[in-house]
């Protein structure tokens, strides 16, 4: 909850026009005092399906931690439509966020668009379409949202008249200014008269961007996991916890870590890119970007996390890495001592990760690495540029805008840049991007620090 009525106006950009906003009455406070009640009514009578918290150095993960309240209302009798979202996890989740912004822009409820529950990239017809609210809570992402962006079902249109179809442009000549006038036009009575704007043509993540990046991490902190997913991930930490407290105590013979202990024995996961795929996605990349800061291999990777030296060895790595990996032993040598290195095989989870298509595979590794007590990971990779961003909007919400040096809280780090120590660089996101680009398409510009104002998110 927002602590103080006055400061709550600023976030909200409609509040701006209207100008009872300003008056100050004792009317405007009391329908804010209603609003802010029946919010937590809301949240006291239903509490969301799947909270649970894991207690991380004074940080708690929760669901739902806070319910923005956002003040205006978004048309429930409009809608959009978007072509189905497709690619990586985080692609899929940036395309949802550019497909929720745009309603919002166009002020229309977005009608629940499909995901894509396996990894191809150009055979559309094997992309198995699977609905957002069988991956994400549907209730709980509108409640979160609510005033912001709202979600819909097919069944709330009412009739069946033909929808507005609009064709993205493409190619060069189509720019982000010419995109946004396409939007813009929408809005006029000719086209806004319509019940449902159909979006034809290709992936919103390919889309032209026009938000800030607070305004995607907004829709992410509405985006929970179903609860199924969140029990399988919670499953899988258990166990490298599990497997840490075992290490820790052959190590020292007075530390037996039993029962709730095990849930605070620390780990370490990386992501890590060394595929075949990647290695030559990378290597084109740094060719046409003209840096060399994008691919590391398994050596890089495995001297720069040995020189992270905030917790006591031995201590579990999870490497989150490719299927294809997992039949290939090298990447659990050559790691230093102290740091015992596991992936789904080996830990003996695989059984609770082949019952899923890659989409949930991917869910379930996106919530071990994000409540991992230190996470590593590639800046050019959205995978790890999404855990990183959370991570660092949990941070921000108690208050730690940098996360420098060895006493850092929730750390995390890129293992592609080295850091002044020669180990990998610390990374914080950077909220104060006027674009998603750096962090859907990557960079070699992170830092320790979230350079945005804490107050932002209070
Ligand atoms: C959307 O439309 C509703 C109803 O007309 C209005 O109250 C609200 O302020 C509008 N929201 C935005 C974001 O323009
Ligand atoms: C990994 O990269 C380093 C530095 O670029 C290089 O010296 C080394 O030979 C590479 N190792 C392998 C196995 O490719
Ligand atoms: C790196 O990021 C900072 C702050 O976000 C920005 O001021 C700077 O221009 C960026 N540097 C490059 C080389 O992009």
């Amino acid at each position: 909850m927002r602590k103080d009525a006055s400061s709550m106006s600023m976030d909200f950009p409609n509040c701006r026009q209207l100008t009872h906003c300003n008056m100050n009455s004792v009317v405007w406070k009391l329908v804010l005092l209603a609003l802010i009640l029946f919010a937590l009514k809301t949240v006291i009578l239903h509490p969301f399906p799947g909270f649970w918290w894991i207690q991380q150095k004074g940080i708690h993960w929760t669901a739902a931690s806070t319910t923005p309240a956002f003040q205006s209302s978004v048309r429930k009798d409009k809608f959009l439509e978007v072509p189905q979202i497709a690619w990586g996890l985080n692609n899929q989740k940036i395309a949802f966020a550019r497909a929720c912004l745009t309603a919002r822009l166009l002020n229309r409820t977005l009608l629940m668009p499909s995901l894509s529950a396996s990894l191809f990239y150009k055979e559309v017809e094997l992309l198995e379409a699977v609905a957002f609210d069988k991956i994400f809570q549907f209730e709980r992402f509108n409640t979160m949202c609510n005033g912001f962006i709202r979600l819909g079902r097919y069944s709330d249109l009412l009739n069946q008249a033909k929808p507005f179809e609009l064709q993205k442009g493409s190619g060069r000549k189509w720019t982000k200014e010419k995109d946004l006038h396409q939007l813009e036009q929408c809005k006029e009575d000719s086209v806004d008269k319509f019940e449902l704007i159909q979006i034809v043509g290709k992936n919103p993540f390919l889309w032209h961007d026009h938000w800030p990046v607070t305004d995607y991490a907004k829709i992410f902190e509405c985006m929970s996991f179903v609860e199924e997913i969140e029990e399988e991930a919670v499953k899988v930490i258990s166990k490298i916890r599990e497997v840490g407290a075992k290490a820790r105590s052959e190590s020292f013979a007075h530390d037996h870590t039993s029962g709730s202990l095990i849930q605070s024995v620390p780990y370490i996961a990386v992501h890590m890119r060394v595929e075949k795929d990647w290695m030559i996605h990378c290597k084109k990349l740094e060719q046409r970007l003209n840096i060399n800061q994008i691919c590391s291999n398994k050596t890089e990777i495995t001297e720069r996390v040995a020189k992270i030296s905030v917790l006591q060895k031995p201590i579990v790595v999870y490497l989150a890495v490719a299927d294809s990996l997992l039949e290939d032993n090298s990447i659990l040598s050559g790691w230093h001592q102290g740091l015992l290195p596991f992936e789904k095989k080996k830990l003996g989870v695989w059984d609770i990760y082949k019952k899923y298509p890659y989409l949930v595979q991917s869910a379930i590794d996106y919530e071990v690495c994000l409540r991992a007590d230190v996470f590593i990971g590639n800046s050019y990779s959205t995978f790890s540029s999404l855990i990183v961003l959370e991570r660092t909007l949990k941070l921000i919400k108690i208050g730690v805008a940098r996360s420098c040096g060895r006493d850092a809280r929730l750390p995390s780090y890129a293992y592609n840049i080295v850091g002044k120590d020669g180990g990998p660089q610390s990374w914080m996101t950077d909220f104060s991007a006027s674009n998603l680009q750096s962090i859907s398409y990557g960079t070699n510009n992170v830092s320790c620090e979230s350079k945005v104002l804490q107050s932002k998110w209070k």
